[in-house]
């Protein structure tokens, strides 16, 4: 019998370096009520959104990830030669194939580097982490680039008060490698199949003439929203017992940015402590999806909530349904 050699493991991966790109245009509530019936006091207390940001013509799902890919990279202090995958979770890349991960690959110099895209949607980042970590640990990468990266403007239709007002553009990037402890939890992952028309983006002739991206984006909101407050707080104790921690141990929650009221019912669910850091970037930046939840790490980095070393419990959940939580070191 022939046995084949496998590459060797190690025994630790965690995350390096974190990087993120906000779009510079500013949306307020008020613009967005020039195209739905609605206004800024129902959307604040609805959803939470004060303004998000989007996108400009000339930013990309690649150009986005490209420059969040180039901050993780000089936050980790790795080159961009030292790469072996370069992974972007998004559902909004202009072509089918190639994928965005081949164009940033080549775009930041990452000439050694395997390149994939991948879609689990509001679940992209989670679920990436998942799949890196377990590269790293069996031997088959030493350092990966994981991108949320989403340009949603471009897919929303402006005119469906039921998304108009949700959803947002940006990226956010992390580096993942070998560790001298344990810095990812396991993934608690899922996907349910049946619920595929809760979110979904379907060939739009309409929205390809105005946006030049031809899918369009629609929502059964208030399914979504009662499926994630009914399974995403099983989700992340899950995630916690998986990696031996407890509720104690955080020193932050960072939900993907779906819905403040979401993130309201899991941190009363889980009962966090008061010391727990809270995110709410979707205040500021609305519903990312891919890139929700390292927006939300960034931002509760930059502003001293969280350093390095700190205990993070993430929960990705999103279109599919699909659902993936787990605990991480900050880098
Ligand atoms: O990222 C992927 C995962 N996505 C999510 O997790 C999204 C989950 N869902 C949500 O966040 C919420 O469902 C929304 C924020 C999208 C909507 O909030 P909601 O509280 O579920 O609104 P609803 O659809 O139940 O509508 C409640 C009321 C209705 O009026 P009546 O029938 O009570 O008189 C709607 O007609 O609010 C009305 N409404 C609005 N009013 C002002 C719905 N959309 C709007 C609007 N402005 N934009």
């Amino acid at each position: 019998m022939i046995t084949l050699n496998t590459t060797a493991p190690v025994a630790h991966a965690g995350l390096l370096g974190l990087g993120v790109f906000r779009p510079e245009r500013i949306v307020t509530n008020d613009e967005i009520c020039q195209k739905i019936d609605s206004n800024d006091e129902w959307i604040q207390e609805r959803s939470g959104i004060i303004e998000r940001r989007h996108a400009d013509a000339h930013e990309t799902v690649v150009t986005m990830a490209t420059a969040a890919a180039l901050a993780a990279l000089a936050d980790a202090g790795i080159s961009p030669e030292q790469l072996d995958m370069v992974m972007i979770a998004t559902v909004t890349h202009r072509y089918q194939t190639p994928s965005a991960a081949v164009e940033v690959a080549a775009a930041i110099g990452a000439v050694n580097a395997a390149a994939i895209d991948s879609s689990a949607a509001c679940a992209g980042f989670c679920y990436g982490l998942g799949i890196a970590d377990g590269m790293i640990r069996s031997g088959v990468a030493k350092y990966i680039l994981l991108i949320g990266a989403e340009k949603l403007s471009e897919i929303v239709n402006f005119e469906d008060r039921g998304t108009a007002f949700l959803f947002a553009d940006g990226a956010g990037a992390v580096i993942i490698g070998e560790t001298k402890v344990q810095g990812i939890g396991p993934t608690i992952w899922g996907a349910d199949g049946t619920q595929l028309d809760a979110i979904i983006m379907e060939p739009d002739v309409f929205t390809a003439e105005k946006t030049g991206n031809p899918s369009v984006l629609t929502m059964q909101g208030q399914q979504v929203f009662r499926w994630a407050v009914g399974q995403m707080g099983d989700a992340c104790t899950q995630a916690m017992t998986a990696a031996g921690v407890s509720v104690a141990d955080l020193a932050a929650f960072v939900p993907h940015q779906a819905n403040n009221r979401i993130t309201d019912a899991l941190v009363k669910q889980l009962n966090l402590p008061d010391h727990v850091a809270i995110a709410r970037d979707i205040q500021y930046s609305g519903n990312t999806s891919a890139a929700s939840v390292p927006l939300a790490l960034a931002r509760l980095r930059e502003n001293g909530e969280i350093k390095s070393g700190d205990l993070v419990l993430m929960v990705g959940f999103g279109a599919g349904l699909v659902h993936a939580a787990q605990v991480a070191l900050v880098p």
